[in-house]
């Protein structure tokens, strides 16, 4: 995936100016910075939630959204953007689950529509999903009879059920009560080792971080600061505006990079 001269203005607000970056194919990038950074902003670009002001994503060499025809910038139509759209997947913060479907049908919903699988198909591998999540008897509940913690596991077997080749998350945690968030991690940590499935995540979660990503990117100001390796970045940020933040993330005697 690549970014060039992404911009994104919300009015005149301008969140992302000139932004270049590249995730190779199975790249575990955590995305880190100060709260209104642009972090969410960038994971909706790729999901094509939000619509890009200036620039071009690539998704494996192909335009996301828009694309240099005869020297000038051209939107894709939307048959090219829905087609490259399936190949991504990403999980919330408010687990955004469609709350009058079950569960099973949360699942499936996007296989069948989307991908055009039979419905059999779809509900077998919608079940092996719950299975891997923990929760194969609740396919039938509804989201809201179920705790943060299972909502948002049904939220991460929907984003798999679509096969994706890369997948976002964005502060997939940070809605959850504390005891309940190891659980989650642990399942992505899972998915991170047994799949190559290229990941972007912006999470507090610096253990995490640590732990499955290679890469680390802070942001400020809608642009990369700094970006290093976890080990680096966790350890050692050469950047003024990181030492700050992390101390900031990291400090007040709370040791989050410790193991949970
Ligand atoms: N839908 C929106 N309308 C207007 N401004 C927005 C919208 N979404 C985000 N912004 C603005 O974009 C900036 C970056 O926000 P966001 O990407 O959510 O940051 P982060 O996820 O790093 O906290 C903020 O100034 C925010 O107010
Ligand atoms: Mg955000």
């Amino acid at each position: 995936m690549k970014f060039e001269n992404v911009e994104k203005r919300f009015g005149d607000n301008v969140v992302l100016k000139d932004l270049n970056f590249e995730v190779a194919k199975g790249d575990r990038v955590t995305l880190i910075g100060p709260s209104g950074s642009g972090k969410t902003t960038i994971l909706r670009l790729v999901m094509t939630l939000e619509e890009l002001s200036g620039g071009y994503i690539y998704v494996d060499g192909e335009p996301l959204t828009h694309e240099v025809r005869n020297g000038k910038r051209v939107e894709l139509g939307e048959k090219a953007q829905k087609q490259i759209r399936k190949r991504i997947g990403m999980v919330f913060q408010q687990f955004n689950l469609f709350p009058n479907m079950s569960v099973l049908e949360n699942i499936i919903e996007a296989p069948v529509h989307v991908l055009g699988q039979s419905k059999e198909q779809a509900t077998a591998r919608a079940m092996e999903l719950l299975e891997s999540v923990g929760l194969p008897d609740k396919a039938d509940a509804h989201p809201l009879e179920l705790s943060g913690g299972q909502q948002q596991r049904v939220a991460i077997a929907r984003a798999l059920a679509m096969d994706p080749e890369i997948l976002l998350l964005d502060e997939v945690t940070s809605a959850l009560d504390p005891e309940i968030v190891g659980e989650v991690l642990g399942i992505l940590r899972h998915i991170a080792d047994t799949t190559d499935i290229t990941m972007l995540i912006v999470t507090h979660e610096m253990q995490f971080a640590r732990d499955v990503s290679n890469r680390v990117m802070m942001f400020d100001g809608g642009k990369v600061v700094e970006e290093a390796t976890p080990e680096v970045m966790f350890t050692n940020p050469q950047h003024e505006r990181t030492q700050s933040f992390l101390q900031a993330v990291l400090g007040n005697g709370e040791d989050q990079t410790g193991t949970r």
